[in-house]
C-alpha cells in the first residue's frame, strides 16, 4: 500500500509538470497564461508560441498521462484497473497543478495520453472520433466537449466498467475546465484553428 501511495503521488507530480508555462518562460520569455485563452495547454501554446512549441508541449503533456498510466505495469502492481487511478492522478495533476497553485490545463492532451497507455485499441477509436470533429468544428474546445461524450458512449461497448466510470469522470472534468470556452462557443466568440469546414465557410 505504501508503494502504491508513493507512486500515486509520483503520478500526480508528473501530471503537475506545467510544460506550457515552462516552455513559454524558458524559450519565449512569456507567461503563456497572459496570452490567448490563458490556458497552459497544447492549443494555446500553438496559438501563442507557434507550432514547434505546440508540438513539444503536446508530446510532454500527452506522455505524462501515458507514463503515469503505465506505472502499475512497470512496477507490477495489481489489477489493470489500477492504471485508471494512476492515469486519473496525472490528469488531475495537469488540471490542478501543485506548481501552479492548483490551477492548470484543461485535461485534454493528458487524457489522450492516458487512453494510449490504458488501451491501444480504444485510443485508436478515440482518435477516429476526435480528428473528424476537429475538422468539422474548427474548434479544439468544442471538439473536446463533443468527443468526451462520444468517448464515454464508445467505452460502453468495451464492457469495461472501470473504463466507463473513468470516461464519465472525464466528462465532468472536461466540462468544468472548459467553462470559459462554453461561454465563448455560445456567444460565437470561440477561437478557431485555421483549418476545417467551419473555418473555411
Ligand atoms: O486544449 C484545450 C482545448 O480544448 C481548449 O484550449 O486554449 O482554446 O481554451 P483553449
Amino acid at each position: 500500500a505504501f508503494k502504491i501511495a508513493s507512486l500515486l503521488i509520483l503520478a500526480y507530480l508528473l501530471g503537475s509538470f506545467p510544460t506550457g508555462v515552462i516552455v513559454g518562460k524558458t524559450f519565449f520569455q512569456r507567461d503563456i497564461r497572459d496570452y490567448g485563452s490563458g490556458n497552459i495547454g497544447t492549443t494555446n501554446t500553438f496559438r501563442v508560441l507557434g507550432p514547434r512549441a505546440g508540438v513539444f508541449v503536446f508530446l510532454i503533456d500527452f506522455f505524462k498521462g501515458t507514463i503515469a498510466t503505465l506505472l502499475p505495469v512497470f512496477f507490477k502492481l495489481g489489477p489493470h484497473w489500477l492504471c485508471l487511478i494512476f492515469g486519473l492522478a496525472a490528469i488531475l495533476g495537469h488540471a490542478f497543478s501543485i506548481f501552479l497553485k492548483f490551477k492548470g490545463g484543461k485535461a485534454v492532451a493528458t487524457s489522450a495520453g492516458f487512453l494510449l497507455g490504458y488501451n491501444l485499441q480504444f485510443f485508436g477509436i478515440c482518435t477516429l472520433i476526435f480528428f473528424p470533429l476537429l475538422f468539422l468544428t474548427s474548434m479544439v474546445s468544442l471538439t473536446s466537449l463533443i468527443a468526451v461524450v462520444l468517448i464515454f458512449i464508445a467505452s460502453l461497448f468495451f464492457k469495461d466498467l472501470a473504463l466507463s466510470i473513468m470516461a464519465g469522470t472525464l466528462i465532468i472534468l472536461i466540462y468544468w475546465s472548459h467553462r470559459s470556452n462554453i461561454k465563448r462557443i455560445i456567444s460565437g466568440k470561440e477561437n478557431m484553428v485555421p483549418f476545417g469546414i467551419y473555418y473555411w465557410y
